[in-house]
């Protein structure tokens, strides 16, 4: 059984989505949600499938040594970033072996790095004219969005799109693509 962690900072639909394709999952276990804000929507949707959340401060992220432990308590092989929104330092790479992916809401290296998440991402799709945008899932370094592409999936910007309606395309992508690719990595760890 391969454990990973989940590291989510809000709303959860991918953390959520995650832990329902692997209930009962033979290969992967979702192990917990760990998170740096107490109201994130993830905590809930991760409880409803009896998955433990951690809520760390932001001192416990910038000096990560009790995630380390928690990380190592686990026995995890494998961190997924699905809508986190803080910065991961070295120390948690180096705990999974840099077995540490995130899914970006755009086609990186297009609308990625410092600032660039969620809403934001889907907005500057729109300002730019893009005729398409689509989801890359990456493995995580220390630079912002900038680890080595696994996959990446495309969809079209229509005409008339809000950041919402580009958003919910968006996601759909996010939804079918991400347990896949976690899979994948899982059955080589
Ligand atoms: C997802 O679209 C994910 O790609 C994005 O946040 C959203 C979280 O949605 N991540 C980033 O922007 C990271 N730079 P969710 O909370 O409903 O899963």
């Amino acid at each position: 059984m391969v454990n990973i962690v989940i590291f989510a900072s809000g709303n959860g639909t991918n953390a959520e989505n995650i832990a329902r394709h692997f209930a009962g999952s033979k290969l992967v276990k979702v192990a917990a949600l760990f998170t740096g804000n107490p109201r994130a929507g993830a905590i809930e949707r991760m409880a409803r499938y009896d998955v433990p959340c951690r809520v760390f401060s932001r001192e416990q992220w910038n000096c990560p040594d009790e995630i380390v432990d928690e990380l190592r308590r686990l026995d995890t092989r494998l961190v997924v970033l699905a809508g986190f929104l803080s910065m991961v330092h070295k120390p948690i790479i180096d705990a999974v072996d840099g077995n540490i992916i995130n899914i970006h809401p755009s086609l990186l290296p297009r609308h990625g790095g410092k600032g660039m998440w969620g809403m934001n991402v889907h907005r500057a799709v729109l300002e730019a004219s893009d005729c398409c945008s689509g989801i890359t899932i990456h493995y995580v370094t220390e630079v912002v969005d900038g680890g080595a592409i696994i996959c990446q999936r495309r969809c079209p910007v229509l005409p008339d799109d809000t950041p919402e309606a580009l958003a919910e395309r968006v996601h759909q992508l996010e939804y079918e693509a991400f347990p896949a690719v976690i899979e994948q990595l899982a059955e080589k760890l």
